[in-house]
């Protein structure tokens, strides 16, 4: 019995290192200049529980980023260092979310099946004072449905009361108007 309970635990072991996957995060400093991307995060995440509600993202390393002087902007993303190119879609921040007093939160964007990566991105977050937990950098897991372009850093509009508005497409009429020589044929 004893042995048996021991076998079927190591068992749920190996299952659960199977579906653990492994996003390595880059960034690169937007300057002129060579600068290829340097590896600034390993952030793992388990492809059988991809819950939006129930993040079960870890950072497994962090390596604060050196920046080159003159640096404002810092892309992120999955690059591919064989290829020397990007793996995955990037995104933009500025080099402030890497400031003394801000953690840095990664968000990482799979496809459906939690299997390739399709984007990644990074915010600081302001560390308050007193906090004595979860202060350290962090990592969220966005699954996109399959065939879809991630919607990283999607401006959210919020009303005066910080509700979320809905922002209405307008037609390109509406956007720019009717222009005078066509009002002129029109009567
Ligand atoms: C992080 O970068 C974004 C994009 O540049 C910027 O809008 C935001 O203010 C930055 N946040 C901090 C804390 O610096």
């Amino acid at each position: 019995m004893w042995l048996f309970t021991l076998v079927s635990a190591v068992l749920v072991a190996t299952l659960a290192s199977a579906e653990s996957k492994s996003a390595s995060i880059y960034i690169q400093p937007v300057v002129s200049g060579h600068n290829p991307p340097s590896l600034i995060a390993e952030v793992q995440y388990d492809t059988a529980n991809l819950d939006i509600t129930a993040p079960t993202a870890e950072v497994t390393s962090y390596e604060a980023p050196d920046l080159p002087d003159g640096a404002s902007l810092v892309r992120i993303g999955i690059y591919d260092t064989a290829k020397s190119q990007w793996a995955s879609s990037t995104s933009v921040a500025s080099v402030d979310n890497f400031s003394k007093g801000y953690s840095p939160h990664f968000m990482v964007s799979v496809d459906g099946k939690g299997e390739a990566v399709l984007g990644a991105s990074v915010r600081g977050v302001r560390i308050d004072a007193g906090q004595t937990r979860d202060f350290g950098p962090q990592a969220l897991v966005l699954v996109s449905t399959q065939g879809k372009q991630p919607e990283l850093n999607k401006p959210i509009v919020l009303s005066p009361e910080g509700k979320k508005v809905v922002v209405e497409e307008k037609s390109m009429l509406q956007k720019s108007g009717t222009p005078d020589s066509l009002r002129k044929l029109l009567c």
